[in-house]
């Protein structure tokens, strides 16, 4: 499944590590894209460092229109999954979104305007109590691709972990 990932609204004081974590948590379980309003320059740098030495060829991109981005999206044939507490049950819902082919997960940084929700093809809630973003985030990627993507291995990785009892184990496949 192609997963894209739509960040919606900027807070006043940008938060740059919460807006680095939803990239972070994006690419590791199984995103290839996060798409999101102007931000420090640095997330760029700190994912495709992230993305040279773990691997991968995850991308974030700088929009300027949610309303474009996904009226695109779903031209291109994907399904517009909005995650909000007052959507319906993910429980309910995961076996209908794990037979999409591409979809793009909206998330909110703030609150989210209404015609989001009705664009939705789903709107979709982890629960019906107020958490945050990248947890919602994090549930609904884990459900849809049922863990599968914690066994990925990236061939362009510089280094690669070897899962260790105790302490850490971390090979360097350029030398070893
Ligand atoms: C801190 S919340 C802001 C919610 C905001 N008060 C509103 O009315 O939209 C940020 C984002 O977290 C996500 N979120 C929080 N709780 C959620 C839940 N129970 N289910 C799904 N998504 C949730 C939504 O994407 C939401 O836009």
């Amino acid at each position: 499944m192609k997963i894209e990932v739509l960040r919606i609204g900027q807070r006043l004081v940008r938060d740059d590590r919460v807006t680095t974590h939803a990239a972070l948590v994006s690419r590791a379980f199984g995103a290839s894209k996060i798409l999101m309003y102007d931000v420090n320059p640095d997330i760029k740098d700190t994912i495709s460092k992230i993305n040279r030495m773990w691997g991968s060829d995850f991308k974030v991109e700088i929009i300027e229109n949610w309303k474009e981005v996904i009226s695109s999206k779903k031209k291109g044939a994907f399904k517009i999954v909005h995650l909000t507490m007052y959507g319906e049950s993910l429980n309910t819902m995961e076996p209908d979104l794990r037979k999409e082919d591409k979809i793009l997960v909206v998330i909110g940084a703030e609150k989210v305007p209404r015609e989001v929700y009705d664009m939705a093809d789903y709107n979709i809630a982890v629960g019906n109590q107020p958490h945050s973003e990248i947890s919602a985030l994090a549930v609904l990627l884990d459900r849809v691709l049922q863990g599968k993507q914690l066994q990925t291995k990236y061939s362009n990785a510089e280094h690669e972990i070897i899962p260790t009892k105790k302490g850490k184990r971390v090979m360097n496949k350029t030398t070893d």
